[in-house]
């Protein structure tokens, strides 16, 4: 690895639906990336999945074959957080839970470099609470990026209490560097579109238990005449029922849990029985070969 190339590295830690995503956006910027993740068979997959789809865009024309010969070769996938320690920029995508990311983040501020950015795609924890426990809380920033991260524009910069403004800028300039359309905004549970979008969901699941329409019938509604590329029962599917539940409860305690923002109790029944949506084969609907409802 040369000192230019390492300046440019971007490690993504967690590497489930949103690291692979944000790991091909990174590549497909021009980053030497590294994949990490606590549970090896994982991040070899995720190596594996970022490949093909880098594949599939060559295959379907939206990418060179040279572009792509020379992204897999940026591509590498760690076996220990040490490893790390070359990276310019971290992003953090593992599982919604402050502790969890607040320990990972102390280990990681041992590891990197001083002037390495470190960044969390949290879509609900305070970007303030993450870097508490950090002794230099001013490189530490949220980069909120949507799902599929390759796909939609917006990407959310948190700027926590400590954040300082040049982590925050920093942010902003790499985002908009990878084609992405940031936006910059402070420290309030659910940041802008997932506070805001937290009421579509809760009425959608509320509609469907007092048994006023079913899920099909609501997001067909919500896509052909609301204006929505997505209902909220296809949306959650796509996002994850966990991870979704997870931020709807995360706002609510937030906001000393207001009733305006209740979590929903079917949603629990489909998180508690693991119908976690499209990456569980079965969320409110079900997916893959031979199914009625929509195809992965
Ligand atoms: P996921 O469940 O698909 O992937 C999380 C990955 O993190 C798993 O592979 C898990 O093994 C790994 N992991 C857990 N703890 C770890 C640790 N301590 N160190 C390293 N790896 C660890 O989750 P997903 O959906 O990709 O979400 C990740 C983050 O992105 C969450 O904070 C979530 O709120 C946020 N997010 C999710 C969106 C979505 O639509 N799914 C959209 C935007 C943000």
């Amino acid at each position: 690895m040369t000192a230019i190339e390492r300046a440019r590295t971007v490690a993504v830690v967690g590497t489930g639906t949103m690291g692979q995503g944000i790991a091909q956006v990174a590549l497909l910027a021009g980053h030497p990336v590294l994949l990490f993740d606590a549970d090896a068979a994982r991040t070899s997959a995720a190596d594996a999945s970022v490949r093909s789809r880098i594949e599939r865009l060559v295959e379907k024309g939206r990418l060179e074959r040279a572009e792509a010969d020379a992204a897999l070769l940026r591509l590498r996938a760690a076996r220990d957080l040490r490893d790390l320690s070359e990276a310019a920029l971290v992003v953090e995508a593992i599982v919604e839970q402050l502790p969890v990311k607040q320990e990972l983040f102390v280990s990681l501020e041992a590891l990197v470099a001083e002037d390495c950015l470190l960044a969390t795609n949290t879509s609900s924890l305070s970007v303030t609470a993450i870097a508490g426990a950090l002794k230099h809380p001013g490189r530490f920033v949220g980069m909120h990026f949507f799902n599929p991260a390759p796909l939609l524009p917006l990407v959310e910069v948190v700027s926590g209490f400590a954040t300082d403004d040049a982590a925050a800028t920093r942010a902003y300039d790499t985002a908009l560097a990878w084609g992405k359309t940031p936006v910059r905004c402070a420290d309030t549970p659910g940041f802008l579109v997932n506070r805001i979008a937290r009421p579509f969901y809760a009425e959608a699941f509320a509609v469907y238990e007092e048994q006023a329409a079913d899920p099909a019938t609501i997001d067909a509604v919500l896509r052909e005449s609301g204006g929505f590329r997505m209902g909220p029962f296809e949306l959650t599917d796509l996002i994850g029922q966990d991870v979704n539940e997870a931020v709807s409860r995360s706002v609510w305690e937030a906001f000393h849990q207001s009733p305006k923002f209740v979590p929903s109790l079917p949603q629990r029944r489909l998180v508690e029985s693991g119908r976690l949506g499209r990456k569980s084969g079965r969320g409110w609907f079900p997916y893959g070969e031979g199914t009625a409802g929509p195809e992965p």
